[in-house]
């Protein structure tokens, strides 16, 4: 942030509250980060992913690292790139054209006082134009107090600012970049939601960019091979137990398809609360997953330390960094999909199937199971879904307001799904019932006939999950037998597949198992409509809690 008061120098101050994505969160991990000996300082939002070579290149040189963070290498590069450049600008430039990844970066400099440097590359970054003060921040309730007055980045560009001035420079070529300035109209509350209603809707459409900042870093593209450092100093599990809570377990249950499809790992997918009471076996060669966003779910950290005190090793798949769960495991591995405000847990989950592909993919590597063709179509499909999902997420939030309306008076709803959609389908019915309070029961379509389907009549709708998939033909029979006995059915089917039910939901399809990256965030959307339109309180529903952090 840049202010100039009269008679008074200019202040210039860069700060951030980090989600800490390298490195715990501790002082020395805290920005700034100094560059050099103490020429220059930075704050960075992103991932750099290739700070590792950088950083080795660095120490060659000479540089002595104080944090574990990739911020801290982009700031002694830039000031290695004062050695090779004629100005600091040309440094930053310099130094910025190196780092692969995702940054929104601000810096100042005592050789410049007065000037803040910054610039994106898919991060978010927005310049705040004051009078007689100006600002750059990664999101505009940052500055929205100081001014209205915006102009949005793109990627690949560098604002220069005083606090007289503002320039936007490109990256690759230090030209004028010509910006417009836009005056912002919502209040605060809509600004921190960036303009949703509710948090929930928000982290549902930031599922694109998860997935992408999921994948970053993670994928050798010449070899096409998977990289997880994280997991490479420990043994392939010769059976692997996921444990997890709720959302976090639906997702581990999708997973168990990849890793015994792919790695032809044996899992036992288990509830938390469950495996820690039970006098469960653990082989030697077993290992354990705990899955949990929060990283402080009781009953999970809890199921963690039973399996570390019998021996087992235990990887965590979390999304905040330092908390319990990953200080406790022998290996973590961050979904880095930020912060999940909303207690209905939507992008978190994304991010950890995400995570269960590439560990699936990963451990067929290292079993030298996988077809180089499979794994080539896997990669492929992974890289497409950010493209695929921002481009459907819109059709499907209209598609779902039109929905909710003829079923919003039902009292209880099934959600049906087989084989990799089973999981998807008890996620469906747990977003519906947490947020619009309407009860609902996730099944395994093969199992209503041994009993449930007595609940079936017209007040009892049913949420098909009919994918484009091996067992369509089962769960087509299964959806007969719901409409025979006079049961409505919504089903959420690809292109291509004949179904008369009385809602057909066509969504498109991805490769294999993955197809579930566009039939979730459509029943997230159906939930989230569903209860909005009930007037429910939608990012804190009743009785429940983000993180469960007691039994
Ligand atoms: C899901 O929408 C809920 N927020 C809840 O089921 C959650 O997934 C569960 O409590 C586990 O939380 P964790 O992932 O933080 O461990």
């Amino acid at each position: 942030m840049l202010s100039h008061h009269p008679n008074t120098v200019a202040l210039n101050a860069i700060g951030h509250t980090r989600w800490a994505t390298h490195g715990v969160p501790a002082e020395r991990n805290a920005h700034p980060q100094i560059g050099g000996n103490g020429e220059l300082a930075i704050v960075h939002n992103g991932i750099i992913e290739n700070f590792q070579e950088l950083k080795k290149s660095l120490l060659a040189k000479g540089y002595v690292f104080r944090s574990e963070t990739d911020t801290e290498v982009l700031a002694h590069l830039i000031a290695e790139g004062r050695k090779h450049t004629g100005s600091l600008l040309e440094a930053f430039a310099w130094a910025l054209r190196q780092a692969h990844g995702a940054y929104a970066v601000a810096m100042l400099c005592p050789e410049e006082p007065g000037t803040i440097l910054a610039a994106r590359m898919a991060a978010p970054m927005i310049l705040g134009i004051g009078v007689g003060e100006h600002f750059v921040a990664s999101d505009i309730p940052a500055f929205l107090p100081y001014t209205r007055d915006v102009v949005f980045l793109q990627d690949g560009e560098i604002v220069r600012i005083t606090d007289h001035s503002w320039e936007v420079l490109a990256l690759d070529t230090l030209n004028p970049v010509q910006k417009s300035i836009q005056t912002i109209q919502w209040d605060m509350q809509s600004a921190r939601k960036g303009g949703y209603k509710h948090f929930m809707l928000k982290e549902i459409f930031e599922q694109p960019q998860v997935i992408t900042d999921c994948l970053t870093g993670r994928i050798d593209e010449e070899h096409e091979r998977i990289l997880l450092p994280e997991l490479d100093s420990l043994p392939v599990p010769a059976r692997l137990h996921i444990i997890a809570c709720g959302t976090s377990y639906h997702a581990g249950m999708w997973g168990q398809h990849l890793f015994e499809d792919w790695a032809r790992i044996p899992v036992i997918p288990e509830i938390a609360s469950e495996f820690r009471y039970r006098n469960v076996i653990l082989e030697p060669d077993d290992m354990v997953l705990v899955i949990s966003q929060s990283g402080e779910t009781a009953d999970t950290l809890a199921a963690l330390r039973l399996a570390r005190e019998r021996g087992c090793l235990a990887i965590g798949l979390c999304n905040v960094v330092g908390s319990s769960i990953p200080r406790e495991a022998n290996a973590v591995i961050y979904t880095q999909a930020g912060p999940e405000i909303s207690v209905a847990s939507t992008k978190a989950m994304c991010s950890q199937m995400v995570i269960l592909s590439l560990m699936a993919l990963y451990y067929a590597q290292r079993k030298r199971l996988l077809d180089p063709q499979t794994r080539h179509e896997a990669l492929k499909a992974l890289k497409a879904l950010p493209d695929q999902l921002a481009l459907s997420l819109p059709s499907m939030r209209e598609t779902a307001q039109k929905l909710i309306q003829p079923y919003s008076a039902a009292r209880s709803f099934f959600y049906l799904g087989r084989g990799h959609a089973f999981p998807l389908a008890l996620e469906g019915a747990l977003k519906l019932k947490e947020i619009s309070y309407i009860h609902a029961e996730g099944y395994a379509s093969g199992e209503m006939k041994h009993g449930p389907i007595a609940l079936i009549d017209p007040e009892f709708p049913t949420f098909a999950i009919a994918l484009d998939d091996a067992l369509f033909p089962k769960v087509k029979s299964n959806i007969v037998e719901v409409q025979a006995r006079r049961g409505p059915v919504i089903a959420l089917t690809n292109p291509g597949t004949e179904l008369h039910v009385d809602h057909l939901w066509t969504i498109p399809a991805a490769w294999g198992p993955f197809s579930a990256f566009l039939a979730l965030p459509a029943m997230q959307l159906f939930s989230y409509e569903m209860a909005d339109y009930l007037g429910k309180d939608v990012d804190q529903p009743r009785n429940l809690a983000k993180s469960v952090t007691v039994e």
